[in-house]
C-alpha cells in the first residue's frame, strides 16, 4: 500500500493499475475511520482489482460554527486498518492540494436538499458534491462506494453522477452498528460515556417506528410523534430533525406506502448524529430494503 498526497501522484499510480488491465474502486473518506468505513473497502475489493482511499477533512462541507477543526484525526492508525484491509493506494492531500484557491464554480442540488440535513446545514451538500466531483475526476474510478448511513448524501451523489455523466458506478454499503445498535460513527468520538449510552436511542426509535409501522400504523405522523415521545423523554438530547421521505425526491409522506426512509439528526451533547431506516411497504408487508 501506498500513500500519496498530490493529485498527479495518484493519476500516475492509478493510470498504471488501468495499463495492466485493472478495475479501478474509490472510496472517499474524512478518515478517524471504523468498521462502517472498512466494509465499504472490503465491498471496494469485491468489485474492483485496484482499491483506492482518500482521506480528507473537507473544509467546503462544513458550515461556520461547525466541527471541521475538532473533526477527529488519526492518520497513522488509518494508514494501519488500510493497510490490513488490503488497500492500494490511500490519497491524503493537504487542503492546499485540493483548493490551492477559492473555488468559485459550484453545485445547486435541486430538490434532493430540500429537506433532511439540506436546509439544516445549508452548504453542506454542496461542498460534497464539489469534493467527490473533485475527487471522481481525480481518481476516474469505475467503481465508487458509499455508505447507507449517509443516505441523503448517497442519493445526491448518485444523481450528480447520473445527471453529469460520470462513468462510474455508485455503490452501496449497509449502515455498520455497533452491537447496542449506534450508527458507527466518527463523530461518537466526541461522546462521554453517559452520552454514548444516550445515543442508542436513534436506533431504538427507528426500530420503535419499523415495530409500529408492523403493527399496521400507516400514519407518518404518528410515528413520528412516537420516535418524538421516545427521543425527549432521554436527558441531554435534542432533535434536529425527524423526518419520514420517499426515495425519489426526499419529499416528506403521509401514508406509509411504497419505497420510504426513516430518517432522524439528533444532538446528544456535543455531537450531531443521524440515522436512518429504508422500508418497503406493500400492504401488511414491511421489510428492510436497500436505498439503492
Ligand atoms: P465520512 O463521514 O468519513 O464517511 C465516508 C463514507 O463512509 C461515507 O460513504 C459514509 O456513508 C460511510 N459510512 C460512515 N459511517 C458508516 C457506517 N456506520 N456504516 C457504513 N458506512 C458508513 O461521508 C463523508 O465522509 C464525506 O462527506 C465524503 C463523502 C468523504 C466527502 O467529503
Amino acid at each position: 500500500m501506498e500513500v500519496v498526497r498530490t493529485i498527479s501522484d495518484v493519476r500516475q499510480r492509478v493510470s498504471a493499475a488501468r495499463r495492466e488491465g485493472k478495475r479501478v474502486g474509490f472510496v472517499p473518506t474524512m478518515g478517524y475511520l471504523h468498521e462502517g468505513h472498512l466494509s465499504l473497502v472490503d465491498l471496494c475489493r469485491e468489485r474492483a482489482e485496484y482499491c483506492v482511499v482518500s482521506i480528507f477533512v473537507n473544509p467546503t462541507q462544513f458550515g461556520p460554527g461547525e466541527d471541521y477543526e475538532r473533526y477527529p484525526r488519526d492518520p497513522e492508525r488509518d494508514r494501519r486498518l488500510l493497510e490490513e484491509r488490503g488497500v492500494d493506494l490511500v490519497f491524503a492531500p493537504e487542503v492546499g492540494e485540493m483548493y490551492p484557491e477559492e473555488p468559485l464554480v459550484r453545485f445547486r442540488i435541486e430538490k434532493l436538499a430540500d429537506h433532511l440535513c439540506g436546509p439544516r446545514r445549508t452548504g453542506h451538500f454542496p461542498g460534497v458534491l464539489l469534493v467527490v466531483a473533485k475527487l471522481f475526476h481525480i481518481v476516474q474510478p469505475d467503481v465508487a462506494v458509499f455508505g447507507q448511513k449517509d443516505f441523503q448524501q448517497l442519493l445526491i451523489i448518485r444523481r450528480m453522477v447520473r445527471d453529469l455523466n460520470f462513468p462510474v458506478e455508485i455503490v452501496a454499503g449497509p449502515t455498520v452498528r455497533e452491537p447496542d445498535g449506534l450508527a458507527m460513527s466518527s463523530r461518537n468520538a466526541y461522546l462521554s460515556p453517559e452520552e454514548r449510552a444516550r445515543a442508542t436511542v436513534l436506533y431504538r426509535s427507528l426500530q420503535r417506528a419499523k415495530a409500529l409501522i408492523e403493527g399496521g400504523e400507516r400514519s407518518a405522523r404518528s410515528v413520528i410523534g412516537a420516535m418524538r415521545a421516545m427521543i425527549e423523554g432521554t436527558p441531554g438530547v435534542h432533535i434536529d430533525y425527524i423526518e419520514i421521505v420517499d426515495l425519489e425526491e426526499l419529499r416528506p409522506v403521509e401514508r406509509l406506502e411504497g419505497r420510504v426512509a426513516i430518517a432522524l439528526a439528533v444532538y446528544v451533547g456535543p455531537a450531531r448524529l443521524i440515522d436512518n431506516l429504508v422500508l418497503e411497504i406493500r400492504g401488511d408487508d414491511v421489510r428492510e430494503i436497500p436505498a439503492l
